[in-house]
């Protein structure tokens, strides 16, 4: 499988946290987070992690949530590293989860989706180590109404999936669609959409 963006993010790492580029991702972490759960989980994969920004929003939400994060850029996981909050933070990929079976009753990733190799295993990954009844939240930059015009003027590798197609995705993988929210507008447009997604069975 061909990885064409942790480079990019390696390269990216120290300057990953300034506020310029925070005010966007806080703000897709704080919605995403309270879209997600207003419970305390018990234990949360981020997917994509990065420097480990959504993570540490967790813990201060949820401080006895047992935390963990996998990114395949292994200079945004140091960043994620120096942070004080406690998490299993692990270098690997959407697409092979570096988890046991049913580990997660919620797993977590912020506009990862688009730059991993292959969505579909990803989404069967997450099925996999999620525990029956456990959510998912995955939100990014899906097209979605103005952004389906948009997305038709960029190249086809920076192009992004459709909520419809992620949805079908989703639910080959074994995954219950459960709703959706725009976590991020831009200029009052939904810009950033989040999708619960169910693994069914008991919670
Ligand atoms: C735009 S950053 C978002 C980081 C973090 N989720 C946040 O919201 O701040 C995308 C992240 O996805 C990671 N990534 C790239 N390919 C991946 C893959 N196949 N599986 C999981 N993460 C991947 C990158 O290394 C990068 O850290």
């Amino acid at each position: 499988m061909t990885y064409h963006d942790v480079g990019r993010f390696d390269a990216r790492a120290d300057t990953y946290d300034k506020p310029a580029l925070q005010g966007f991702f806080g703000a897709v972490h704080r919605a995403t987070l309270s879209f997600a759960t207003p419970d305390a989980p018990g234990s949360v994969l981020d997917v994509g992690a990065g420097t480990g920004e959504l993570l540490a929003l967790v813990h201060a939400r949820f401080p006895d949530a047992a935390l963990s994060g996998v990114d395949p850029a292994a200079r945004m996981l140091a960043r994620a590293r120096e942070k004080p909050f406690p998490a299993e933070l692990s270098i690997g990929t959407a697409e092979a989860l570096p988890f046991p079976a049913e580990h997660f009753d919620l797993v977590l990733s912020t506009t990862s989706f688009h730059h991993w190799a292959d969505p579909a295993r990803g989404l069967a990954e997450i099925h996999r180590v999620l525990t029956p009844g456990g959510t998912a939240v995955v939100a990014e930059h899906f097209t979605r109404g103005w952004l389906r015009v948009a997305a038709r003027l960029l190249p086809r590798r920076n192009r992004t999936e459709s909520v419809e197609d992620v949805v079908a995705l989703a639910h080959n993988a074994g995954l219950d669609f459960a709703g959706q929210a725009t976590v991020f507008r831009l200029a009052g447009l939904h810009f950033v959409t989040a999708l619960r997604l169910r693994k069914p069975g008991n919670a």
